[in-house]
């Protein structure tokens, strides 16, 4: 970055352009990565659990074997090979998805850019869970919506509110949803839930934009129905390989309908062709083994234990009048902390200590979570967690006493 920051083209950005900010958690990822933080912010997959001599043999195994086709364009929905792949891994949550009715997208994050762009029109209304995953928010505010938050519990989005909002004469265009172990918030929808959210949206005739890419990470409890199983017609239903495999390879997907499909397909190629040859390969052989099934189950009983970890030390470290969500899956713990506290006023002071956290801030499209952090379980191991987590409530409890001594209370 220049040291004198006048941008001399601020006045030539489209409006689009100009709303545009880095996110909290992007601007945290340097100071996170430092070795002396433990950083229990950014939602990074453990991919050291990945062993290097099977990752090696596939990437090698394509090279050897199909090095004209993985160096090559290809087709923009993404190689049927591939296809079925996906689809195969949808059919482990019990969801049936035909190939044909599948586009492979750069990770689940272009896909949610694709369906705002085929959408959303400036203006237009989008329902979204509060908190929501700040990547959402970000991909489709380019396309300039105006957010309806719908609050979440335990059970997940509280579909009443909702139902509530198209009382009140609310359209919105589409609702988007992380029924799984939710980023952040950690909950999962209860089948109840599920149902009714499914029937008042087939009823009004909204979409449903079910985003689910921690669904195979369940550390307990039983397999809820996707709401793509629920209801093929009206759910445009995205998946992602980041979270069970890498988020390096860039692969994720959206599950439509044979109109909304079409679209997708064409707003990727206009965005960028195709997707990367080589890496859907490598993912459609390490899917095409019997390995993976191994290390997922190994995957998900660290996160099971680091979950366990983070858990534990919270009851032990963090003020009594604090609350916080217990997942049963996924990356993260949602902490909501009394009204004294400033999440994001205090990220300073604790990187000062060397523990990093997501203040709850981004996660709102208006600003609200002033009072709420998201921590993630997933990458540092059970003591760094145990030894963050102390950090973390040493300085709420020094915040709290001063609170307490300037009130006087
Ligand atoms: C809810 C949710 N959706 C989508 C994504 C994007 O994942 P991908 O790596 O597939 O782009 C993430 C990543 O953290 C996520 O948490």
């Amino acid at each position: 970055m220049a040291e004198f920051n006048v941008d001399p083209y601020a006045d030539l950005y489209a409006r689009r352009a100009s709303g545009m900010t880095a996110s909290e958690v992007r601007a945290l990822f340097s100071v996170a990565s430092r070795p002396d933080v433990v950083s229990l912010a950014g939602g990074m997959p453990y991919v050291q659990a990945l062993p290097t001599e099977h990752v090696l043999e596939v990437v090698e195994s394509v090279l050897v074997e199909r090095a004209d086709v993985a160096l090559q364009y290809g087709g923009g929905q993404g190689s049927p090979a591939l296809r079925e792949r996906l689809a195969m891994l949808m059919a482990e949550e019990d969801t049936s998805a035909d190939p044909e009715d599948l586009v492979v997208t750069t990770g689940a994050q272009q896909a949610l850019d694709l369906v705002g762009k085929v959408l959303i029109d400036p203006g237009d209304v989008v329902a979204v869970e509060a908190p929501a995953y700040v990547g959402a928010l970000s991909a489709f505010s380019v396309y300039e919506p105006r957010f309806l938050q719908v609050d979440l519990d335990d059970d997940g989005m509280i579909v009443e509110q909702l139902e509530e909002a198209l009382l009140r004469g609310e359209r919105p265009k589409f609702v988007y949803t992380v029924p799984n172990f939710h980023n952040p918030a950690g909950v999962t929808m209860s089948r109840a839930r599920r149902e009714q959210l499914v029937a008042l949206c087939r009823e009004a005739r909204i979409p449903i934009v079910e985003d689910n890419p921690y669904g195979m990470l369940r550390f307990d409890g039983e397999p809820l129905p996707t709401l793509r199983s629920l209801d093929r017609q009206n759910v445009i239903y995205l998946g992602t390989v980041s979270k069970v495999f890498s988020p390096g390879v860039r692969v994720g997907w959206a599950v439509a309908e044979p109109g909304v499909l079409q679209r997708l397909v064409l707003a990727k190629e206009a965005a960028d062709l195709c997707g990367s040859q080589f890496t859907m390969l490598v993912t459609e052989r390490y899917f095409g083994g019997e390995l993976w099934r191994r290390n997922l189950g190994a995957l998900v009983q660290t996160y099971r234990s680091r979950r366990d970890a983070m858990l534990t030390a919270l009851e032990e470290h963090f003020p009594s009048d604090a609350s916080w969500t217990k997942p049963s899956g996924g990356f993260f713990v949602w902490v909501t902390l009394p009204d004294y506290f400033d999440t994001p006023a205090l990220l300073a002071a604790a990187v000062d200590r060397k523990v990093a956290y997501v203040p709850g801030t981004g996660f709102y499209p208006d600003g609200r979570g002033r009072q709420q952090m998201r921590l993630c379980f997933s990458y540092p191991t059970e003591e760094r967690i145990a030894e963050g987590i102390r950090r973390l409530g040493e300085l709420l409890a020094d915040e709290e006493e001063l609170f307490r001594s300037l009130s006087g209370a």
